[in-house]
């Protein structure tokens, strides 16, 4: 046996993450289920560090042991049928790793399964599309630590490297812990990505900028504190022309799809009880892009009759309320990453995880340097609004996002994601919430007591109950 790696699945990203082990010099085997793809793969892209096999016990027997096999191939049933058609082949000590976007759930119950047959699984999550497997993803490990060593050469020297040169690739925890700390990145981009749909609806409609005119904006903005892949694709979108004629942005219909990590992840923060409502809004405002009545909803829902501000001082507005909802939708995502650390005993590092977003991801920004700094300076940060160079961002710009709410409720802008934004600093703010209201009507009809500000305990009160139901 000489091959260092086995990669199965020869789409997309299994193909181009087989090149760019090449390129680094280790030996790869590849697979896929139907021979047809390995043999284009083979043909279109020769590389002298690849070889193709065709039968599953020749890719198997190529391998150097412990055997490395990586899966890039559909979530779901078909990794359950690989893993299957592997264990009688495999020999203890070999390892699988599932490169796809996995329910972290899953991947827990596959690290058992595995476990209970002599073989190490690893859940990996892999981000930057096809342009970031081929030149260098951000990867996001997560299984047996004590193995952990044979498998790390090969990923650290194919991930992405940030602007201090480290690889954006580290050991995240046991079981399914890399590719649940992947979820949450999946639900920092649709919030990311919603943020960044909300500013240029607030640019365009509030603001009566042009695409051309709002190119240019996110150019500027890729140039400070802002710079980070998704502002700098965006800019690029908002000056596409269309061959047909106008812009490409403008012909495409407006109903976002997904395939529903981002939702996994509110999913997953209702069950640990972590409010991650700008996610969460960002996963709505995709179903709702796509909702059967929103025709009918123009016709007969009265817009509002606002004026549109046009100035400098606006897009300054908008510039400081995206960096402000971009910190919450960060806070919100670490703070999922903390509740589940305990729950899953993963003792996740979260500045190491934002250290490796820094790269590579599709969520990649200057602003994960300042993540990083805020964990290092204080590893059990409560919440990332209380670093301090986020409290300061939190006090300068509260007034702009403010603002730049209250002027597209006026002109009638759905800005879903900064909205939240701004009630969830306000709820964390505010003296009262209104949760003392909440405890004594659960008090009045269920006898669920209540603590009280002045003595501690608990208490249930007799309350005159003057309403007839
Ligand atoms: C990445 C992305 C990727 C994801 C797509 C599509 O980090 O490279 O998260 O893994 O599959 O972005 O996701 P949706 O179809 O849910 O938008």
């Amino acid at each position: 046996a000489t091959q260092d790696i086995g990669v199965v699945g020869m789409a997309v990203m299994g193909s181009n993450l087989a090149l760019n082990m090449a390129d680094h010099g280790f030996k790869v085997s590849v697979y896929n289920y139907t021979p047809d793809l390995t043999e284009k793969f083979v043909k279109e892209r020769p590389h002298e560090n690849i070889t193709g096999y065709y039968d599953l016990k020749e890719f198997v027997s190529s391998l150097k042991r412990p055997r490395k096999i990586m899966f890039m191939i559909m979530a779901g049933k078909p990794v359950d049928s690989m893993i299957d058609q592997l264990i009688p082949i495999l020999e203890a000590g070999d390892i699988i790793i599932d490169g796809g976007n996995s329910y972290f759930g899953d991947t827990r119950r596959r690290y058992d399964y595995c476990k209970d047959h002599g073989l190490h699984f690893y859940g990996m999550g892999i981000s930057g599309g096809e342009t970031g497997a081929r030149r260098g993803p951000s990867i996001m490990p997560g299984g047996n630590a004590a193995t952990y060593a044979e498998i790390q050469p090969i990923y650290e020297a194919i991930a992405a490297k940030a602007g201090d040169g480290k690889p954006c690739c580290t050991y995240i925890g046991s079981d399914g812990a890399g590719h649940y700390v992947k979820m949450v990145h999946n639900g920092i981009e649709y919030a990311d990505m919603q943020l960044i749909a909300e500013t240029y609806l607030l640019l365009k409609y509030t603001g009566g900028y042009t695409n051309a005119e709002i190119s240019q904006i996110f150019h500027a903005w890729n140039q400070g504190e802002l710079r980070s892949y998704l502002i700098g694709i965006a800019a690029d979108i908002f000056a596409e022309d269309d061959p047909a004629g106008g812009q490409v942005l403008d012909k495409i219909a407006d109903a976002a799809g997904q395939k529903g990590t981002g939702r996994w992840t509110s999913i997953e923060a209702m069950r640990q009880g972590v409010d991650i409502s700008l996610i969460t809004a960002a996963c709505n405002a995709r179903v709702s892009s796509n909702a059967a009545g929103r025709k009918k909803a123009q016709a007969v829902i009265t817009a509002p009759a606002g004026q549109a501000l046009h100035n400098p001082e606006f897009v300054e507005a908008v510039r400081q309320s995206l960096y402000l909802g971009k910190i919450v939708a960060y806070a919100q995502g670490f703070s999922l990453y903390r509740s589940a650390s305990d729950t899953y005993d993963w003792h996740l590092d979260y500045g190491k995880i934002a250290s490796i977003f820094r790269a590579g991801c599709i969520i990649q920004a200057e602003f994960l340097n300042k993540i990083t700094e805020a964990y290092e300076a204080d590893p059990a940060l409560e919440n990332l609004i209380f670093a301090p160079f986020f409290l300061e961002k939190i006090n300068a710009n509260q007034a702009s996002l403010r603002r730049i709410i209250s002027l597209a409720v006026q002109v009638g802008t759905p800005i879903p994601a900064f909205s939240n934004a701004l009630a969830y600093l306000d709820a964390y703010r505010s003296e009262c919430v209104g949760a003392n209201l909440i405890q004594a009507l659960r008090d009045y009809f269920g006898a669920h007591t209540f603590k009280r500000v002045d003595e501690d305990g608990t208490f249930h009160h007799n309350w005159h109950e003057h309403y007839e139901k």
